[in-house]
């Protein structure tokens, strides 16, 4: 099975209440670049958007003007969450046509959007929930985003963050094998063999995970299932909280974990706590690495080695009140795993703040 030629992420973008607040946000505390918006003032009547750049890193936050409106629609249902993980590709005509001849749902049909910058093909897919992954052609497009977008350089305080590392969907129970088979027969990605089919789990929570990549290894979603544990999944509370499937975490990569996230708390950014126990074992498990202990652990940054070599991540408290989409923190030192060994203390940080809101 061939895949569909896709170069990269060519966006992410949020369907949120408030894209104004919410890009502040990304530009104050995560530090990225204001680079393009539409919205009446270029002549969209209907919505808002921003546009944030990071290293390569692309994200649209976008809003409603009305209440009568899609967006407002999926916000009522989602709250702020991510719509479209947006993938680049050499012919989006050609994509479209073979991802529906192989079973896709078609979400928009192939269009071209022109201004005097150039042109760009963008045509979606549907896929988990209310997600889409819409494929951008861009080739030869010289303007700041998309054809009705205004430019803007407004920069941000940048954290260091480089790239998309992998996005996590959270799927119904029983869904997993379906999706990683979406990915497989219509993307033509792979599954890495990282947990294959074994649930992590805690004495109380357990989920189940695959991880499915393109050829290139560029682009990696993992997908996530509840399973059944003592008490109830954190994959269970953020169905019912997004009231249906959808993009859990997005990890962005850093070449210095240290500073970013040092640079992050700074700023007022919360993240998840790390029982104390963590480092002693944590140091005895992982052994050598370049970064200071002391830095580690002042700043909750946790450490995973596997054969290839290790990582340091650390999550995002929820990006909203809904406990929904949040964002990890990674940078590999060699290994191309997602932190397995880490699951267990992470889960029992999880659960903790899973019962502070009372849902067991
Ligand atoms: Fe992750």
């Amino acid at each position: 099975m061939t895949g569909l030629s896709i170069t990269g992420y060519d966006a992410v973008e949020y369907w949120v209440g408030n894209a104004k607040q919410a890009a502040w946000f990304h530009r104050q505390v995560l530090g990225f670049d204001l680079v393009a918006y539409a919205g009446p003032e270029t002549g969209v009547r209907d919505r808002a958007s921003y546009v944030l750049e990071q290293g390569g890193i692309r994200f649209v936050v976008t809003s409603p003007l009305s209440g009568d409106h899609p967006i407002a629609h999926h916000h009522r249902r989602h709250g702020d969450g991510v719509r479209d993980v947006a993938f680049t590709v050499p012919d989006a005509e050609a994509a479209f046509a073979t991802a529906v001849a192989r079973g896709a749902r078609p979400h928009r049909e192939p269009q071209v959007l022109a201004d005097d910058d150039g042109e760009v093909v963008l045509a979606a897919i549907g896929v988990y929930g209310d997600t889409v992954h819409s494929l951008v052609q861009r080739d030869g497009y010289r303007g700041a985003y998309l054809p009705g977008y205004q430019p803007l350089r407004r920069s941000g305080a940048a954290a260091g963050f480089t790239a998309v590392d992998h996005v996590v969907a959270n799927v119904e129970a029983g869904a997993m094998e379906a999706w990683a088979g979406f990915y497989e027969r219509i993307l033509g990605f792979a599954q890495l063999r990282h947990f294959d089919d074994e649930a992590i789990s805690t004495e109380y929570t357990a989920l189940m995970s695959k991880v499915l990549a393109d050829g290139e290894g560029r682009i990696k979603l993992p997908i996530n299932e509840p399973a059944a544990g003592r008490r109830r999944s954190q994959v269970d509370e953020y169905l019912e909280a997004y009231d249906g499937p959808g993009v859990q975490h997005l990890a962005l990569a850093t070449d210095d974990i240290v500073a970013t996230v040092g640079a992050l708390r700074e700023r007022g950014m919360s993240f998840l706590d790390v029982p104390a126990e963590y480092y002693p074992d944590a140091r005895a498990r992982v052994g050598e690495v370049a970064e200071r202990w002391s830095d580690l652990e002042r700043l909750g940054i946790l450490v995973d080695r596997d054969d290839e070599g290790y990582l340091l991540q650390i999550f995002t408290e929820p990006l909203q009140d809904r406990p929904t989409v949040f964002f990890e923190v990674i940078q590999r030192h060699g290994s191309r795993g997602f932190g397995v060994g880490n699951f267990q203390a992470l889960f029992a940080s999880l659960e903790r703040a899973q019962a502070a809101r009372g849902n067991w």
